[in-house]
């Protein structure tokens, strides 16, 4: 699409089957219509396949409104209050760490070590402890299967035929191959989320809420009392806002941190200067703690280089527009489909240089202190930018940090280096890779 960009100009439309669709790219253009028209662009479309699923509720595939408006509110203070962009949070994302680490100390050996499953389950133990209350083992055969259902089913939604339910939404109901296998990954994540609202239910304490769902029953019973009449806060609803966290907030997290590591392994000279950083604010033996994170602009830096190159949600989610409009110069009408090409604003040549070269050192300035850039928009921009971008950050910065301080990264000898093309799902992934994992010294 950045390239069709080059032809066509920076916004232009294409049909996907009937449904007009926008793209809208570079920096400019995207700021443009997110941030400065968002009552026109801040909708999202009637994606059979997806509606399907989430009959349009919960946050991410919600419509523009009230309803949206007033869910979206509630989890994103309910998850400040269980520790968002707090220091309380720390010890909870280094938990997952220390399990981590000790894997790795086990599993490594000269082929390197898959390290996709490990990070993953620290990821999503974050969002699990802060909405469910409850982290998972690494081994813990329920846990791996929620997992594994989870990214199959939005492999199948993406990249399967099973995605010509958008053009045929009765295809759905076919009894084989991916369509019957799509309907039986739903009803098992069904049934395991039903399982764990319902045992909430039954040991809910109204003066002691452990989690995000304990916080919604009670918002669910408070209007219940007050007689709210078109409350939209239900069991039913509850149930694909925890869906949406985990699928928001799992695979975009998990890619970030091995694409970075990916990084590390391919730009050696960079791990090692972020590594002495490291050694030099925080040592070998302390966790890092987010009250670092100001004397580390190199770690920073570095991370959020990966971040604008690697774009794990690069498309962003696509917008709606919700009336019609006028915009640069065309007419778009009401329901269009928008795409924001994230990816072509962190590659555009007006506001990047040399946008395609990997360099941390953009992020600097000429006395190593970290430069914040408008430009640069991994979480989206304007009124549906990532609610977890908080949360994403603390996770990125602890993570990363905390596996650099313990561990070399390095290509296993004789391996031809990993691609640095990615895989195209609902996130950018790197495609699968093993890396060496070498303990450094605890000096
Ligand atoms: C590095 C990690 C992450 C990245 C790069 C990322 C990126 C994004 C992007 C680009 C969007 C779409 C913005 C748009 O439609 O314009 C989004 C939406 C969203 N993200 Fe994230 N995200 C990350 C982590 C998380 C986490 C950890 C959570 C969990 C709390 C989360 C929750 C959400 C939600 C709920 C939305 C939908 C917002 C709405 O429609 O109102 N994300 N994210």
């Amino acid at each position: 699409m950045t390239a069709l960009s080059k032809v066509y100009g920076d916004v232009f439309s294409l049909f996907a089957g009937p449904t007009l669709m926008v793209v809208l790219n570079g920096y400019k253009v995207v700021r443009d219509a997110l941030s400065n028209h968002p009552e026109v662009f801040s909708d999202r479309p009637d994606i059979p396949a997806i509606a399907i699923m989430t009959k349009r509720k919960g946050i991410v595939f919600a419509p523009y409104g009230p309803v949206w408006r007033k869910q979206r509110k509630f989890c994103h203070t309910t998850l400040r209050n269980f520790g968002l962009g707090k220091l309380s949070l720390e010890p909870c994302i280094l938990q997952g760490l220390d399990t981590i680490k000790s894997q790795l100390l086990q599993e490594r050996g000269a082929g390197g070590v898959d390290l996709a499953p490990l990070i993953s389950t620290a990821v999503s133990n974050v969002i699990c402890s802060m909405a469910l209350g409850q982290r998972f083992h690494h081994d813990d055969q329920e846990f791996r299967t929620l997992l594994n259902l989870m990214s199959r089913g939005l492999e199948i939604c993406v990249n399967s035929p099973a995605v010509l339910i958008n053009v045929f939404p009765l295809l759905y109901y076919l009894p084989f191959g991916v369509f019957r296998e799509l309907r039986q990954v739903e009803r098992d994540i069904t049934v395991f989320l039903k399982r764990i609202i319902q045992t909430h239910r039954k040991s809910l304490d109204p003066g002691n809420p452990r989690d995000l769902v304990d916080m919604y029953l009670l918002e669910m019973l408070a209007q219940q009392a007050a007689g709210e009449p078109d409350t939209s806060f239900t069991e039913d609803y509850l149930f694909y806002i925890i869906g949406d966290l985990f699928i928001a907030g799992t695979d975009t997290t998990t890619n970030s941190v091995l694409w970075i590591l990916l990084y590390m392994v391919l730009y050696p000279n960079i791990q090692e200067q972020v590594q002495k950083e490291i050694d030099a604010t925080i040592g070998r033996h302390r966790s890092p703690s987010m009250t670092d994170k100001g004397s580390l602009p190199l770690t920073e830096a570095m991370i959020m280089e990966v971040q604008r190159l690697t774009v794990v949600v690069p498309l962003a989610i696509p917008h709606m527009t919700s009336m019609d409009t006028e915009f640069c110069g065309y007419n778009i009408p009401k329901g269009t489909v928008i795409i924001p090409n994230l990816w072509s604003v962190h590659r555009d040549p007006t506001v990047w240089d040399e946008p395609d070269r990997f360099n941390p050192a953009r992020f600097l300035d000429s006395e190593g202190k970290l430069l914040r850039k408008e430009y640069f928009i991994p979480f989206g921009i304007g009124r549906r930018v990532c609610m977890g971008e908080q949360l994403a950050k603390m996770e990125l910065f602890l993570m990363v940090t905390s596996l650099l301080q313990t561990f070399t990264f390095s290509l296993p000898e004789g391996l031809a280096p990993p691609s640095l093309q990615g895989r195209f799902g609902l996130t950018l992934a790197p495609s699968p890779f093993t890396a060496c994992v070498n303990p450094r010294s605890s000096r």
